[in-house]
């Protein structure tokens, strides 16, 4: 009997190339320090505490029951990431649950392996999905997807989220937008390409730390989404109000409908921003990057 093993992942936004990426198209998302701790422990059954949705718990367990047989365990979570905000909070659940059973288990899985199979189970409970999501929460830092490479730890710049309060359903938008391009190909695809180019650009405005300039293409990136059909009133207040207050940039992350809003800027405008979004509705959640993906949570 070894007690409890805990492990904890982060969130993530989006900087670009949400959409696009379900066509291949590059986008570049960063991990932030909202956090999902899961606390695991063996037992004579399964039972799952968690205030979300207990699908991912059950298919994690499952999956990692092809590598390791498990007869029963007891899984707490605990989440500062609001559930379907676009932030990844199924993505984070999981590979906690992952991370944990695999030291309870001792699987030697790697963070690779990791990833991998967390991806596998949130497309079995979603359908499409990207390995954004998975990839971010169990690697940490700046990711280029579908590349699946860590680009950079970490942004010098502030990071300001404006959660909208309203759900959207990733399933439904991916499909409307699936939709959209069945009924005009050409056209979505360009705004695709454009997307595609819009990530390229990020990466080299990050390395560069102009954040100015990685700004403006988060701005353009939000008028591509709007022009696909993921935006909504509130987001875009959102948007405006953080623009007006002075920030670099703002834009939809994760798959739009409701949920969040991403802005950077300089560390001295945190306070007009968060009050930006605030007046024009929103929750405001300041966030640093998290260097960290998984990890164990000691003590
Ligand atoms: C959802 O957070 C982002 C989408 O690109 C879907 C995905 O990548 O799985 C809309």
């Amino acid at each position: 009997m070894r007690g409890v093993v805990v492990y904890s992942a982060p969130a993530k936004v989006y900087l670009s190339g949400e959409h696009a990426v379900v066509y291949n198209k590059r986008a570049v998302a960063v991990g932030i320090d909202l956090r999902t701790t899961v606390r695991l422990e063996r037992s004579d059954n399964f039972h799952y505490q968690t205030n979300a949705d207990t699908r991912y718990l059950e298919e994690a367990v499952n999956a990692f029951s092809s590598i390791k047989a498990v007869d029963g365990v007891e899984i707490k979570v605990e989440s500062e990431i609001p559930v379907g905000a676009g932030l990844g909070s199924s993505a984070a659940v999981t590979v906690a649950t992952l991370g944990a059973l695999n030291e309870e288990f001792d699987a030697n899985l790697s963070k690779e392996d990791i990833a991998k199979l967390a991806f596998e189970v949130e497309r079995s409970i979603q359908g499409v999905a990207s390995p954004t999501d998975t990839f971010v929460s169990t690697m940490g830092g700046c990711v280029l997807v579908p590349d699946l490479l860590r680009i950079q730890d970490t942004l010098d710049c502030a990071i300001v989220i404006g959660d909208t309060r309203t759900v959207g359903s990733t399933k439904k938008l991916v499909q409307a937008v699936k939709e959209l391009r069945s009924s005009e190909p050409e056209v979505i695809d360009l705004i695709f390409d454009a997307i595609d180019r819009i990530t390229a650009a990020v990466i080299e405005w990050l390395e560069a730390a102009d954040y100015k300039r990685l700004g403006m293409l988060m701005n353009i990136n939000h008028g591509l989404l709007d022009a696909i059909g993921v935006g909504s009133l509130e987001l875009s207040a959102l948007v405006d109000g953080a623009r007006s207050h002075g920030a670099y940039g703002a834009k939809i992350t994760g798959a739009g409908g409701g949920g969040c809003i991403v802005a950077i800027c300089e560390a001295k405008k945190v306070a007009q921003v968060v009050e930006g979004i605030e007046e024009a509705g929103g929750k405001a959640i300041v966030a640093d990057v998290s260097g960290d993906g998984l990890r164990k949570v000691v003590g």
